[in-house]
């Protein structure tokens, strides 16, 4: 033991510059034990597990968020069947829910592929500029919520999108990958559901129809409320005979993949989850202290979260909980955790670390899991029941996030 213990601390060092062997060493909290200390022996035993961990995860993280509303419309206000140049259908629908007299709105971009035998599976994902900023189609209405005029996107006056905020983030969206394919997109603004300004909080959008839900310290987040949206967007296309909605997979980019991980993990009707770059509160293990913390998440984006999250300030090596908890709630549906090398507040290994603690989850529950492997090379995907791949660059959502995206998602959900 004299000598061993020398040892492991050297082969410890050694092994923290090759970042993938770090999370074999993390003691992360199990997802097989019960609260009360008694061991998941059986798929049965599992589903009372994953309801403790939906409660922990809940209470601990995001928040508690309503039950689906019981006053919704769906109204289709715009359709083209011969959009993109005749290669789509688009629909656009506004989700109108009524709720002790308030009202809250958000409009459902949905293109459909014509080539593509019907009904299509898609993917639905929140947007950052407006559902007209992921395409220069001019059929797009205009969001009326509120746009920021940023240094990258200069595209609003006044708070209020114009006409040059068509397309301005259309790099991120690979509309045409995606309708070739075979999958419908679907799209919705993330400022229409909930604002993601600070001083706004709470007091737009869906959070003003539960304002009980907010006076306590497991509030209705806003990603809470993001993912919350993403499952009324499935209300919808439950109700579309174009889409298959058994074949729906959720995707986001960063604050939006934090939510379409969420919406994943508290909507079984999701099929799949796709996650480009979720970083912290998305698809990051806390545990290993590298990148984005909770401080600085609770400091920058106190309203993202619950309020208790605020407890575990300077404590994200020592949670008793993880986000490990929050991929084990998707489990046994496919996961694709997309990550970049210089994306350092995310910490791709720490995404990966994610990954290989979920996967005795999902092997547990009798798929392939994550493939056994190191950390992967740039641009050398891994594909199972979880895949993952880190690329080269910043963060950013690329072609070839899209590309895999759609490999992963080929393999589960085209027929
Ligand atoms: C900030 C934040 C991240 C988030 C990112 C984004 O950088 O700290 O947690 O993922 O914004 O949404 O682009």
């Amino acid at each position: 033991m004299r000598y061993f213990l020398p040892f492991l601390v050297l082969l410890s060092i050694v092994s923290s510059k090759n970042t993938c062997a770090q999370e074999g060493s993390l003691a992360l909290p199990d997802p097989f034990t019960f609260n009360n200390g008694e061991k998941v022996k059986s798929v049965k035993d599992w589903e009372r597990r994953r309801k403790e961990i939906l409660e922990i995860m809940t209470r601990e993280m995001y928040g508690v968020s309503p039950d689906r509303p019981k006053k919704m419309h769906f109204k289709v206000f715009d359709l083209d069947r011969n959009a993109l140049g005749g290669k789509a259908t688009r629909k656009q629908v506004t989700v109108r829910i009524i709720r002790e007299g308030r009202e809250a709105r958000f409009d459902l971009l949905v293109y459909i592929p014509n080539q593509a035998r019907r009904p299509v599976p898609a993917i639905i994902g929140l947007n950052f500029i407006g559902n007209q900023a992921i395409h220069s189609d001019p059929g797009i209405k205009l969001t009326t919520a509120w746009v920021e005029n940023s240094r990258m996107f200069p595209c609003a006056s006044d708070g209020r999108a114009t006409d040059a905020c068509r397309g301005v983030n259309a790099s991120q969206w690979a509309v045409d990958s995606i309708l070739a394919r075979g999958y419908a997109l679907v799209t919705l603004y993330r400022e229409e559901v909930a604002s993601d300004r600070k001083a706004h909080a709470f007091q737009t959008g869906v959070h003003t129809l539960y304002p009980a839900l907010q006076r306590r310290e497991d509030n209705f987040g806003t990603v809470a409320a993001w993912a919350w949206a993403l499952s009324r967007g499935m209300d919808y296309l439950e109700t579309d005979k174009d889409i298959d909605a058994k074949r729906v997979a959720v995707f986001g980019f960063s604050r939006l993949g934090k939510a379409a991980l969420w919406a994943g993990a508290t909507d079984r009707r999701f099929a799949a989850v796709l996650s480009n770059e979720s970083g912290a509160g998305g698809g990051k293990l806390f545990r290993r202290g590298v990148g984005e913390d909770i401080n600085r998440l609770c400091t920058m984006f106190p309203y993202w979260f619950a309020r208790n999250l605020g407890k575990y300030k300077g404590k994200d090596t020592e949670l008793p909980f993880d986000q490990h908890f929050v991929v084990a709630l998707i489990a046994p549906r496919p996961v694709y955790l997309a990550t970049a090398g210089d994306d350092k507040n995310s910490d791709p290994p720490g995404e990966f670390a994610t990954a290989r603690a979920a996967d005795a989850v999902y092997r547990f529950l009798g798929t392939n899991g994550l493939p056994d492997s190191p950390f992967p090379a740039l641009n050398q995907p891994l594909t199972g029941q979880i895949g993952f791949h880190i690329r080269p660059g910043g963060h950013d959502v690329k072609m070839f996030d899209w590309i895999q995206i759609l490999n992963f998602s080929d393999l589960h959900l085209q027929k």
